[in-house]
This record gives C-alpha cells, sequence and structure tokens, in this order.
C-alpha cells in the first residue's frame, strides 16, 4: 500500500463479474455512447458531450498519471469475455496531505439495474484504501440521484453533509449529498482484502501528461 504511489503497478482488476481496466483510445465509441446521453450527464457536473468531448475527455483519461493533487485515474467497466466499455469509476486526487480522494462511476443505461455500478465502486474504494492508502474516500451526488445515493449507502458510506442549493446548472438550482469513508470504516467493514489486480505484469497506467479538471466525472 503506498498513500502517494503512482498507478504504474496497476493492473486490471477483476471483481464478481466485472474487469476495470485502463481506458484506450479504442474505447471511443463505447464511451461517447453514454457520454452523449442527457440521462448520463443529468446529475453530472457537466453537460451530455458531442463525440469530440468525449475524445478529449478519453485522451485526458488515458494520459492521466495519478500522482499529482488534482489529477483522475477513470478505469473502463467492462463484462468479460466481453472488451466492450460500459461505464466508468474514478478515482480523483482531491488533497494529497491530507489523502483524500473522491470517486464517482457512471454506467450505461442499458447496462444499469444490474448492481455492476455498485460492484465497481466497491472496488474503486478498495483501490483507493488498499493499494493507494487514501484516509478518505467522498462522493458528492445530487440530492435528486436516488440510484447513485442508493449505491452510497449499499456501500456502507456515511451521509456527511447535504448542500441546499449549492449548484445552478440549467436555470435550476441543485443541492448536493456528500457521502464518505475512512480507512478505518473500511477496514471494520472489509477484514479480508478485497482488491485483487489480475495480470500484474500488465502495465495499465502508463500515460505521461497528468490531467487537472475542475469536474473530475
Ligand atoms: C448512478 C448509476 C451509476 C446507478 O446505476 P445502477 O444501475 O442503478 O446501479 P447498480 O449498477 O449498482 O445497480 C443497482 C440496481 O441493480 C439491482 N441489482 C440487480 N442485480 C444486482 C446485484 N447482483 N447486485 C446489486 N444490485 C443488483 C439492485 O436491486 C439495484 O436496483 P435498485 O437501485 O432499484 O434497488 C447510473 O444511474 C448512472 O450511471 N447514472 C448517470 C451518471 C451518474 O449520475 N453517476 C453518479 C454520479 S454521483
Amino acid at each position: 500500500m503506498s498513500n502517494g504511489g503512482e498507478a504504474a503497478d496497476l493492473a486490471p482488476v477483476r471483481t464478481e463479474r466485472l474487469l476495470l481496466r485502463r481506458l484506450r483510445a479504442d474505447d471511443l465509441d463505447a464511451v461517447h455512447s453514454f457520454q452523449s446521453r442527457a440521462d448520463v450527464a443529468r446529475y453530472l457536473y457537466r453537460n451530455a458531450m458531442t463525440r469530440d468531448e468525449a475524445g478529449a475527455w478519453l485522451a485526458s483519461s488515458i494520459a492521466s498519471r495519478f500522482a499529482d493533487e488534482g489529477t483522475t485515474l477513470r478505469l473502463a467497466l467492462t463484462v468479460p469475455p466481453d472488451d466492450r466499455c460500459i461505464g466508468y469509476v474514478h478515482l480523483h486526487r482531491a488533497n494529497n496531505p491530507a489523502r483524500q480522494a473522491e470517486t464517482g462511476y457512471v454506467i450505461h443505461p442499458d447496462h444499469a439495474g444490474r448492481g455492476y455500478a455498485t460492484e465497481a465502486a466497491r472496488e474503486a474504494l478498495a483501490l483507493g484504501f488498499e493499494h493507494f492508502g487514501f484516509h478518505r474516500i467522498f462522493a458528492r451526488v445530487d440530492a435528486q440521484n436516488a440510484a447513485s445515493i442508493r449505491i452510497c449507502e449499499r456501500l456502507g458510506m456515511r451521509r456527511e453533509a447535504h448542500l441546499v442549493e449549492n449548484d445552478r446548472r440549467n436555470g435550476r438550482w441543485g443541492s448536493e449529498l456528500v457521502y464518505a469513508m475512512l480507512a478505518r470504516e473500511w477496514n471494520a467493514a472489509y477484514p479480508d482484502p478485497v482488491f485483487r489486480p489480475v495480470h500484474p505484469e500488465v502495465n495499465v497506467h502508463g500515460g505521461d501528461e497528468a490531467t487537472n479538471s475542475g469536474s473530475s466525472a
């Protein structure tokens, strides 16, 4: 476990039903198919993406080394043996000295309702606590995003805050919930390691440039 460690040694990660791997340039069609949807962008802090925007998002995801504060590690969700990217999870370095990270997740609506996002988000927490050594991992969730709220609560994250009308987008006020978990809470909930990299010889994080975006989703 290493707090400040880069992700250079991070291999694809296997969960019960999913394989989480680095995003690749040839994921563009799949990524665009969900990033361009209004129902996906609705509760994220951005608009639906054009193909060019999805391409730029993908390029920055591929390039990120996830070492400096403000950088983001995004992993594609696939359902083996299919290699198609059906969504992603991310960890965003919010504060390196305090070992704080933000997590988030997106699943293509065609694959929703099967628990894949919960399974992937649990693995993102495992990765964050067990591999990267974060002290606290949090998620910011639109107060109307019922499906995402259920994920945070299924994972045992604590509701820390309810910010009221702290955002305004497309003519409407947005309110936000903050959910979080501490490393000691994770260890109490999961005394046995959850993080299980496969193919450890595969370097899945070989990009050179850091990304530094205001919105980590
Ligand atoms: C938020 C989002 C990821 C939730 O997706 P989801 O498919 O509802 O979440 P899961 O994959 O964990 O599926 C959970 C559902 O699958 C069901 N399910 C079926 N099989 C399951 C299994 N094996 N394990 C767990 N749940 C299972 C659950 O009952 C649950 O249904 P419920 O929420 O009606 O109770 C998705 O709506 C999304 O991508 N939204 C757009 C982006 C977004 O808002 N992201 C969050 C930003 S904070």
